[in-house]
């Protein structure tokens, strides 16, 4: 079983995503929810692996992640965590998993850490989180914190807003994330908020950043990998830089596959099995 090999030589725990920032280097997050991903994405030296619910948008097709349930993202987490060796693993806790009761939460995170391999969860929300936060470092769940969009408030926010536009905002995200921090959360993900106000938190506080539509100040990057290789549809915002586009590459494989089966050049005699020289003439075959 996976948890019981010895970790691969620079296995990324808390102290060198803090390391990274005070040396001042850059580190990189994807997210991933399966095996293989996980695999290519921590082969390529990713430092962090979000198993994020944004699953709800990317592999089901939800519209939004506030379906994303518990028992989706643990399996999609196992699966993550059997593919990554170097990379930590965060996964976040879905709408509803941690709203109830600050000991349901630390039930729902225990079960992501200890069945879903998680080496840290992450949450959504700012100073209304700062309790939860400290109970769940408290009992040794890592977590990273996530202000700015929060996509599980979509229904409150009528939306997906650039956040922390006006000094008002602007300094009450500073304070979050302040508090965050003080509350023991070791990284804040900072989702489309202005640069400067990215800028001005990664300055502030000394855990790290996490920046997506963020600017490049912050400590880590981290984007949506499928938005990132083209396997997504619709518009898709700013700050998303596609690399490659997957879903041609496969919409033309398929369609070269389908071509080949149609004129009989699929499968050939070599991606075939035979009978033996011997069985075929005991059967009469040719
Ligand atoms: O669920 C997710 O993928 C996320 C990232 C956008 C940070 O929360």
């Amino acid at each position: 079983m996976a948890y019981l090999q010895p970790d691969k030589e620079g296995k990324v725990y808390l102290p060198a995503i803090s390391a990274a920032k005070e040396r001042g280097e850059k580190l990189i997050c994807l997210t991933a929810y399966d095996y293989p991903t996980a695999r290519i994405v921590d082969e390529a030296g990713v430092d962090m692996i979000l198993v994020g619910d944004s699953i709800g948008n990317v592999i089901h097709g939800y519209g939004n992640t506030i379906p994303v349930s518990i028992d989706e993202i643990l399996s999609a987490c196992i699966a993550v965590k059997r593919g990554t060796e170097r990379a930590m693993v965060v996964c976040d806790m879905p709408f509803g998993t941690y709203h109830i009761s600050e000991n349901e939460s630390v039930k729902n995170a225990l079960r992501l850490m200890k069945y879903g391999g998680a080496e840290a969860v992450k949450l959504e929300g700012g100073r209304n989180r700062v309790d939860l936060v400290r109970r769940l470092v408290d009992e040794e769940i890592p977590v990273v914190a996530h202000i700015g969009l929060t996509p599980q408030s979509v229904y409150k926010m009528g939306g997906y807003r650039v956040q922390g536009r006006t000094a008002e905002q602007a300094k009450r995200l500073i304070e979050d994330a302040k508090l965050l921090e003080e509350a023991g959360a070791f990284a804040i993900v900072l989702e489309l908020v202005p640069r400067e106000v990215a800028a001005m938190i990664t300055e502030e506080i000394s855990i790290s950043t996490i920046g997506i539509g963020a600017g490049a100040e912050c400590d880590i990057q981290v984007l949506v990998l499928h938005d990132l290789v083209g396997m997504t549809f619709g518009r898709q915002p700013r700050f998303v830089r596609q690399y490659a586009n997957l879903r041609q590459v496969m919409t033309e494989a398929i369609q070269s596959w389908t071509a080949d089966v149609k004129s009989g050049a699929y499968p050939s005699v070599e991606e075939s099995y035979g009978l033996t020289e011997e069985t075929k003439k005991e059967m009469g075959a040719s």
